[in-house]
């Protein structure tokens, strides 16, 4: 068959919003300009994450009602455990809330000022995590993650030569472990070769440094091995991930991602030292190693989760959603990340509005065009995001790229709903040359995406509302 039809049927619905153009723009106005700070409600298409926005299953549900709330020692938390143990095989789990909870907890125990930390492409929580320890977080992509257009089947990458050189250059003894994260969401949600995971496993053997995954997205990671990568096509994805989290000493874990739940995740690792340093930190700031700030329900809805993300018919459809909207939007002309990665479709607001240069933000203005336009959220991954403020000048250092991210919610939107999407992109589109730019008047000191105040203006230096 051609069509490729959403593997689950509906049983339960939520309403949608339908608003008018006046609502949404009094709505935006009071949301200071921020997407992050809209009401959930004047929301018609939600597609600013894939984080903790999926749809449960039925299996999820029913085990949701197993949940087993003891203290310590709960059956949810054995359940969980040996799910995570049979997809990673690692030796000590632990469950966290979230998965920057993880990243946090290991920043703490591993490292100190002046360590720095590759990866092939940190996350914003995770680079500010290890900055917040005044380690450095270093981004080693492949060179062709930066060329927006190249055909890549792997442009998550890790640049093993440039891995290479840094450990030689700084020492070995500066980086106590090297991060790859799977999919790269920071360049495009870029599947990750295996072969580039035993390169870059190869290389840290020899110098005797830990390999740790940021390993929210895996089952996608892995479906795009599966799909891409030559002798993988035989191969189940439980397999491919198994194969994945051996060539690791570690992983950190959202399980809002690939563990299709609404909250949770997880830090593994075989170190004995590693796994009681984080234990001990988990029970200060998150909870008893038994359920690390979750509640037993969550661990088991995980447990499903986890297993149901490995599902090849799952990962069948959820891609196809990703190449239906690549192509319809490449159709219409919108400059997109190709070949499209695995939970999103990244918008090159660069090339989108190429009248706005990467200092008045072009990403916000197309966030909340789109917003305006037809209700959908988007986020801007640009130089609000990812670009740097000097604290005492206020001087900015553009982001190398200027993105705006529209995400997949697992298993909540229809195709009609994609077509609506399409659509409102178009009219955007169409009208590109007469949007406005936004100015920031407020921002906190680190992750100002979250809470940052803008204001359109008009014309550069002229503020209007
Ligand atoms: C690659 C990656 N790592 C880590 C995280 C942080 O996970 P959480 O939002 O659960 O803290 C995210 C969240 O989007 C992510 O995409």
């Amino acid at each position: 068959m051609h069509t490729i039809i959403e593997p689950f049927r509906i049983k339960m619905t939520e309403p949608l919003l339908i608003s008018s153009r006046d609502q949404r723009e009094q709505w935006l106005r009071e949301a200071q300009f921020n997407s992050f700070l809209l009401s959930a409600d004047r929301i018609t298409i939600d597609l600013l994450t894939d984080s903790g926005t999926g749809a449960m299953s039925t299996k999820q549900w029913a085990a949701l009602m197993m949940g087993d709330e003891s203290y310590a020692g709960s059956q949810s938390w054995f359940n969980f455990q040996s799910t995570v143990k049979e997809i990673t095989g690692f030796k000590h789990i632990f469950p966290v809330h979230q998965g920057r909870a993880a990243e946090r907890i290991l920043s703490q125990t591993r490292l100190k000022p002046g360590d720095i930390i590759p990866n092939n492409g940190h996350f914003d929580t995770t680079r500010a995590n290890i900055e917040f320890v005044k380690a450095e977080a270093v981004d080693l992509v492949i060179p062709e993650a930066k060329d927006l257009s190249c055909d890549h089947p792997f442009k998550g990458n890790m640049d093993v030569e440039s891995l290479k050189s840094l450990i030689e250059a700084k020492g070995p003894e500066k980086i106590p472990f090297v991060m790859m994260t799977i999919t790269n969401n920071t360049f495009g949600g870029q599947p990750v070769s295996l072969e580039n995971i035993k390169a870059v496993k190869e290389i840290l053997t020899l110098y005797k440094i830990p390999l740790i995954l940021d390993a929210a997205r895996f089952a996608e990671n892995a479906f795009l091995i599966h799909e891409r990568e030559a002798g993988q096509s035989t191969k189940s994805l439980l397999e491919i991930a198994g194969e994945i989290f051996s060539l690791a000493d570690g992983a950190t874990m959202s399980a809002k991602k690939d563990g299709l739940s609404n909250t949770g995740g997880f830090f593994a690792c075989n170190n004995n030292q590693w796994a009681e340093d984080f234990k001990n930190m988990l029970i200060l700031t998150e909870g008893f190693p038994t359920y690390g700030g979750l509640a037993g329900r969550d661990l088991e809805a995980i447990a499903v989760g986890l297993k149901e993300a490995l599902e090849m018919e799952y990962q069948v459809y959820r891609h196809a959603t990703v190449e239906y909207m690549k192509n319809k939007l490449s159709e219409i002309g919108i400059p997109l990340i190709l070949p499209a990665g695995g939970h999103a479709i990244y918008i090159d607001a660069r090339n989108f509005l190429s009248q706005i240069p990467s200092s008045d933000f072009p990403g916000i203005s197309l966030v909340n065009a789109m917003y305006l336009e037809g209700g959908i959220r988007g986020v801007e991954m640009g130089s609000v995001m990812f670009g740097k403020r000097d604290p005492e000048t206020g001087a900015e250092t553009p982001a190398p790229f200027e993105l705006v991210r529209l995400t997949f919610p697992r298993r909540v939107y229809t195709q009609s709903h994609f077509d609506y999407v399409v659509e409102v992109l178009k009219r955007v589109w169409e009208n590109r040359e007469n949007l406005p730019i936004y100015k920031i008047t407020k921002q906190p000191p680190f992750l100002r995406h979250f809470s940052a105040h803008f204001t359109p203006t008009t014309r550069r230096g002229s503020a209007s509302t």
